[in-house]
Parts: C-alpha cells; structure tokens; sequence
C-alpha cells in the first residue's frame, strides 16, 4: 500500500468508526427526502418541452463560457423571464445553486468589507465566504441582536442568510432582518432555495415584494422547480460584477442550453401551481397534527447522535420510507437527524403512515 493509499484508507476507517461514512444509495420508497417539493421533476409538461426543443435542433452543449462562444439565447431569454418573474432588475443563471452562492460570496464583498453570516447557512454559501479574503463573523442562528450589534459596529456589511434554512426547515426573520439592512447600509443575501416555488405569491419566494436596492437573492432550479440551476436575482450593478469578476462563471462552459430551456418553462409551470402549492400545504398541516412542528415541508427529527440516526433511517427505510439520516459537518455536532421532507404527490395514507412508524421507533 502506497503512503497515500493508507491516508485515505485510514480516513475512511476514521468517518466509518464516527458513524459519518457516506455512501451512494439508489432512490428506493416513498419519497420522504427529495427536494421535488411540487413534483416537477417527473412533470410530463418539462419531458415534452425538452423532446420539442431536441427535435428542433437545440444543441446539447454550450460549447464555451458565456464570456466566449457559450452564450446562447435561451440563456438570455431565462434571465429576462426570471428577472420578471422574481421582480428584480437582472438575473443571472449558473449551472447550478452551489455555483451561484459561490460566485457572489467570492466575487461580490471586497477585502475590506465584512460578512456576518448565520451558523446555518449552506455549505455553497460558507466556501464561498472562505474564498475572499473579506473578514467574516459568524451570527448565533436567527439572532437579531447579534446581527445588531455587529453591524452598528461595522461598516461595509454583507448579511448572508437563508429565506427557510435547508436542514432545519425555519424560516430567517426576513423583514427585521432588512430593516436593520437598511438602518446600516448593508447588502442583504438571501439564499431561497428551499423557499422558491413554494413560499410567496406563486412560488417567487420570501423576498418577494420586499423592497430595497441591496437585496440579492439566489432561486435554485433543482428543488421545487424540478430542472437544475441556480438563479441570482438582483440590480444590474450586482450583475455586471459577477459577470466580471466571478470565477465559477467566468471560467467555466455555460449551462447547456436546454437547462435553460426547462428552467423557463420551469417558472410558467411554477406560476400556474396554486393548486400543487395548496396539496403540499394540506401535506405539511396534515404533518403537524402527527409529528412536525416545521413551519415548512422540511421537518428535522433531531437525535444527536450519528449511529441514532443512522438506525432510525435504516429502520424507517426497512418499512418503505425514503428517509435519510443527515450528520455533522452538514449539521452541527451532537444534531444528527432525519430530514424528512414533504411533496405535494404524497398521499394522505403516506404521512399518517410514516407518523406511525416514527412512533414506533420513538
Ligand atoms: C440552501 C441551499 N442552497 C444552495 C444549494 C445548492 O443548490 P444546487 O443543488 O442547485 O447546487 C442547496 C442544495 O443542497 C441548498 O440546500
């Protein structure tokens, strides 16, 4: 065995022996752990538009940056259509939501300004943030004072949050949290990812309505909106400066057109589901008279600990649910749980069901 052969073989022994080895599994169950919050991903309207745009002669591939050869109009058309549809100046589409965050985390705060990001934010958000050489502070979950207290002593601030925090299914403080934006002069992220095409009027998000010229939101593709893709929503300054100065847009083959392609139907789809909005809503009350408390369709079962979780998806995977235990260092230590989600295709019978079997292991 070479040196290094025996590192990495000694560091998965290592993830094994602390309960955190991961592992692929094929999707096998009732979907209680996807993020297809509206079924979009197998919707017949999205499959047909991408046979319609093959067989007129759409190309696979980009063929290069957006900078280069690889800007295509469907690109362009997406980026009006959205800017439109979320109520912003300009938009911008990258390959997906980690690519995204990335590149305004990494591009957008200059060196001398400060980041004050909450405990839970997205793993594509805190890379990010430890690419630019910005400082950054690190806010207790949702704690308005110490958001506060930070930017009263700070100038040049960048607040970086989630609209609903993707582990935990709460929601971010949104309007006290602009508010004090505003009072300090500071730029507001807001990560939607698990907000878009669910929350707010027809699915355009928490932020949608609030106004003020330094909120910058991102609408991932690949959750609610069935496709994949990341969206950055804001003024045609912010745009511009990302076009120019992010890594992961600039040097990197643009989204295949059809991605984009899907996307925009994607939204026409996502404003004409009231009704699939108003059957996951049912879903997520039906859920809080068993077992939720979440004010979302993500609902944690905290058990601390990773072999605790690990059982308790097993067991629940055993009797046909798609459940998955979530462990550090995608969560916080001594928090291992399952991240039960709900979609507006499950049954009634499948919640009171899966109530049932969680109360079987309690
Ligand atoms: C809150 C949040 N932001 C961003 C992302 C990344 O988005 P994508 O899956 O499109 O890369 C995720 C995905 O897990 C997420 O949960």
């Amino acid at each position: 065995m070479t040196q290094l052969t025996a590192t990495f073989t000694s560091t998965l022994a290592k993830l094994k022996e602390e309960g955190r080895f991961r592992a692929l599994s094929p999707a096998a169950g009732i979907d209680f752990s996807s993020n297809d919050y509206l079924g979009f991903k197998s919707h017949p309207a999205l499959r047909q538009t991408a046979i319609a745009a093959f067989e007129a002669d759409l190309e696979t591939g980009a063929g290069g940056s957006r900078l280069l050869r690889g800007n295509h109009p469907a690109h362009e058309k997406l980026e009006q259509e959205a800017a439109a549809f979320f109520g912003t100046e300009t938009a911008l589409f990258f390959a997906n939501g980690f690519l995204a965050n990335h590149a305004l985390m990494s591009a957008l705060p200059a060196p001398h300004d400060i980041i004050l990001f909450d405990a839970l934010i997205h793993a594509s958000l805190r890379d990010g943030i430890q690419a630019n050489p910005a400082k950054h502070i690190r806010i207790m979950h949702n704690d308005l004072n110490a958001y506060e207290d930070a930017l009263s002593k700070n100038k040049n601030c960048w607040v970086v949050v989630e609209s609903i925090y993707s582990m935990d299914g709460d929601l971010a403080p949104l309007h006290d949290l602009l508010k004090l934006c505003k009072k300090y002069n500071a730029y507001l992220i807001v990560d939607e990812a698990h907000a878009t095409g669910i929350f707010g009027d027809k699915g355009k998000g928490l932020t949608h309505g609030l106004q003020c010229e330094h909120l910058i939101t991102v609408h991932t593709c690949g959750k609610a909106l069935g496709v994949a893709g990341g969206l950055v929503c804001a003024p045609d300054i912010i745009i511009q400066t990302l076009i120019n100065k992010a890594r992961s847009f600039i040097y990197s083959t643009a989204p295949m057109p059809i991605q984009a392609v899907l996307v925009s139907k994607a939204l026409e789809l996502c404003a004409a589901a009231d009704q699939q909005r108003a059957r996951l809503f049912e879903l997520c009350d039906l859920a809080r008279q068993h077992f939720s408390s979440s004010p979302s369709p993500i609902i944690p079962v905290i058990l601390g600990d990773e072999q605790k979780a690990l059982q308790a998806a097993a067991t629940l995977q055993a009797k046909g649910f798609d459940i998955r235990a979530i462990r550090p260092p995608t969560v916080p230590q001594g928090s291992s749980r399952l991240r039960i989600t709900l979609n507006a295709t499950l049954r009634n019978e499948d919640v009171v069901a899966l109530a049932n079997a969680l109360q079987e292991i309690a």
